[in-house]
């Protein structure tokens, strides 16, 4: 595991390296977690968003890390912030937060605990003006999870991707102000 860029009660997150693609697509990648990204990947596809993390962070200082267990020592998930890269979306190149946590570790708090972290982060280090995550109505979870996170519905920026399936279409989008963080 790479030093990592952030640490919280229970988690560290860390730049993924060069083995964290094949530990991802093992333990990160099963159909119901996958379910609303696309359904499971190939090894290649994953490795394939790892070199576009790397790039992030080289260009920006900013993207997605590997989320860490520190009780266990065990990969439970991938979140962070990237821009938005999405070539349908009308707010590309803004500042996009997202996360996945493992399917046996759901409802203990880790993605909110993990999310508190990088919004400080991209607020108070990345100096990000607003964030923005991106789901669709079906996925529950993900919108409560903004929603939880204090991130406003932004109904303007909502958009069809024409790669997803129907039911998860349009996507839709959620932000988050300085401003609305008190800061
Ligand atoms: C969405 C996801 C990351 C939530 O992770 P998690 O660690 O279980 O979430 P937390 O335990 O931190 O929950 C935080 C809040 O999110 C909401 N939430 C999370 N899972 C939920 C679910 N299944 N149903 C309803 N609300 C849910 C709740 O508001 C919850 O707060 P509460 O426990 O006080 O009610 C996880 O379900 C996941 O990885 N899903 C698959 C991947 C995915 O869809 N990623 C998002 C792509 S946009």
């Amino acid at each position: 595991m790479a030093e990592p860029v952030l640490e919280t009660e229970r988690l560290l997150l860390s730049r993924p390296t060069a083995s964290d693609a094949t530990l991802q697509h093992r333990v990160l990648n099963s159909p119901a977690l996958m379910e609303y990204l696309g359904g499971t990947k190939a090894l290649h596809e994953i490795e394939a968003k790892h070199a576009r993390t790397q790039t992030s962070f080289e260009r920006d200082g900013f993207g997605f890390m590997m989320m860490t267990e520190k009780a266990s020592g065990e990969l439970v998930g991938h979140c962070g912030l990237k821009r938005v890269d999405n070539a349908h979306a009308p707010n590309g190149g803004d500042h996009e937060i997202g996360w996945l946590v493992r399917e046996d570790r759901w409802r203990r708090g880790y993605a909110y605990e993990a999310m508190r972290a990088v919004i400080d982060w991209a607020f108070d280090t990345i100096r990000a003006p607003f964030v923005v995550a991106l789901t669709s109505e079906a996925n529950i979870g993900s919108w409560k999870l903004m929603e939880k996170l204090g991130m406003e519905r932004r109904r303007d920026l909502d958009f069809v991707d024409p790669d997803c399936r129907d039911a998860d279409n349009p996507l839709i989008q959620y932000s988050l102000t300085r401003e609305q963080m008190g800061r």
